[in-house]
């Protein structure tokens, strides 16, 4: 009986770590590893970008979703978009049962996605990806979004702004 109540749990364990690690690979070859923003980088991400109530904000792989429910309340509408499923499942779980409104999780790659509807768009890539990015958000997003990048810079553009290793971009 103890043999069991060890090793099921156990074996769940082992079988999340492989399913999360797969996941994570695959990220790292399509776009990012999972690293969380720091505390300070999300405040500063938010407050480079001035958000306003009608704003539709994307987080481009949102991770753990930490920042679009942080910012859930400040907008119309906080989406992101993540490849790996293990962390849309929770973020999911997270905003039910912080009983979150006005976040939609998209499980999909973000090379696959428009984001032409989009006013702001949070950024927390790597350095090789940034000027495929660049080209994407140029091509499909309109004139007057705002691009707010967490680290890393866009090889072709000047930031408007720059706070504790956060550039703001304005198209
Ligand atoms: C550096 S983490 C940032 C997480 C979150 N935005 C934050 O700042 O806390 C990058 C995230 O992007 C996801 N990701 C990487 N490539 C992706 C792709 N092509 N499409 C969707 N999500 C992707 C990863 O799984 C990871 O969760």
């Amino acid at each position: 009986m103890i043999y069991w109540i060890v090793v099921i749990p156990a074996f769940g364990v082992i079988l999340f770590i492989g399913i999360f690690s797969f996941w994570n690979l695959y990220a790292i070859v399509r776009g990012a590893p999972f690293v969380p923003s720091a505390a300070k980088r999300v405040a500063a991400m938010i407050s480079v970008a001035q958000l306003q109530k009608t704003d539709v904000l994307l987080d481009l792989g949102s991770g753990d979703g930490r920042i679009v429910r942080r910012v859930a309340p400040l907008v119309l509408e906080a989406r992101g978009i993540e490849i790996n499923p293990s962390l849309v499942l929770w973020s999911r779980f997270m905003n039910v049962l912080l009983r979150k409104k006005k976040i939609y999780i998209h499980c999909a790659d973000f090379w696959n996605y428009n984001i032409a509807d989009v006013d702001v768009l949070f950024v927390y890539c790597i350095d090789s990806k940034m000027n495929r990015l660049e080209a994407k958000i140029q091509k499909e997003m309109k004139p007057g979004s705002r691009v707010v990048s967490n680290g890393f810079i866009f090889p072709a553009w000047t930031p408007a702004k720059e706070v504790d290793g956060v550039r703001l971009y304005l198209l």
